[in-house]
């Protein structure tokens, strides 16, 4: 892991309120999936978590959806600008020998990308399921199918894919893998949790330094344990925090 000034390759729309920002940087040489970086908005003191949706070669990619002021700065942001980074951060999924069925809801889609395309690379087959509030809201649909999954998309409001939930969507398709990963919102990692024991979660918390010292992002294990969501996780196995 390591502080260092990236240059803003490109910095765009892709969906509603969702922007794609590409990076050139060593950081992502070291990158694995399900890990994040911490970024520094200009004008902002705390750096702002946010997942690793691609890493090749010397160049990084996040996709984030602007929710508050930092984010809104950031998508502010002009290719040809520099851009403080520190990272990567957390332990993310697991390279299993395996297929896998990847469950993304809203902006946790972006780090199970990256995830999609090392086991496509390994050889297995990849189903991905995919939710959002509503079809402005879809992101990733194409770029998930050209990586070489099976992809599902679930709206709540049913103006794209299957209506309701990603659980929904998986009983609408009959999809029968067991092995998971996912990420998105907590109710969203509640119902995944619920349905299945093998494979983990990614969880979001609040940060402050994102490397395990200040504490911040504490969640709890079924045994009352501490867990730090930066640094041992945000990736835990399924059943293992109290969510
Ligand atoms: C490990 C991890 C990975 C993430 N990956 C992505 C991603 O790939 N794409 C994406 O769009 N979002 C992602 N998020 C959420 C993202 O960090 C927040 O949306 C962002 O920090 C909001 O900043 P803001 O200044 O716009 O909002 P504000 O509400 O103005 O932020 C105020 C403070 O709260 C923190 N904060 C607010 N919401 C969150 C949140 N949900 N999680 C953590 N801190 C928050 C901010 O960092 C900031 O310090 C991730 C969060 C975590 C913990
Ligand atoms: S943010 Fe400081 S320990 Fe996790």
């Amino acid at each position: 892991m390591r502080t260092e000034n990236g240059l803003i390759l490109e910095n765009q729309e892709i969906s509603y309120e969702t922007y794609r920002m590409i990076v050139k940087t060593s950081i992502a040489r070291e990158a694995s999936c399900g890990q994040f970086v911490q970024i520094q908005v200009p004008g902002y003191y705390l750096r702002r978590p946010i997942s690793i949706c691609n890493a090749e070669d010397d160049r990084i990619t996040f996709v984030y959806k602007t929710v508050g002021e930092g984010t809104k700065a950031m998508s502010q942001m002009k290719a040809g600008e520099e851009i403080s980074l520190f990272g990567p951060l957390g332990t993310g999924f697991p390279n299993e020998d395996r297929d896998v069925l990847l469950i993304g809801g809203g902006v946790g889609t972006p780090p199970l990308l990256f995830t999609a395309k090392k086991y496509i690379a390994a050889g297995h087959h990849v189903t991905a399921v995919l939710g959002f509030n509503d079809a402005k809201s879809v992101m990733l649909e194409k770029e998930f199918k050209e990586a070489g999954c099976d992809v599902y998309v679930a709206t709540m409001d049913g103006s794209y894919g299957t209506k309701g939930t990603v659980i929904d969507a998986i009983a609408a398709n009959n999809i029968k893998d067991t092995f998971v990963l996912s990420c998105g919102p907590l109710p969203m990692l509640k119902a995944v949790s619920a349905k299945y024991t093998d494979g983990c979660v990614s969880l979001e918390s609040r940060m402050a330094c994102g490397m395990g010292a200040c504490m911040g992002c504490v969640v709890k294990d079924h045994e009352g344990e501490s867990l730090r969501v930066c640094k041992d996780g945000p990736v835990f196995a399924i059943g293992k925090v109290v969510l």
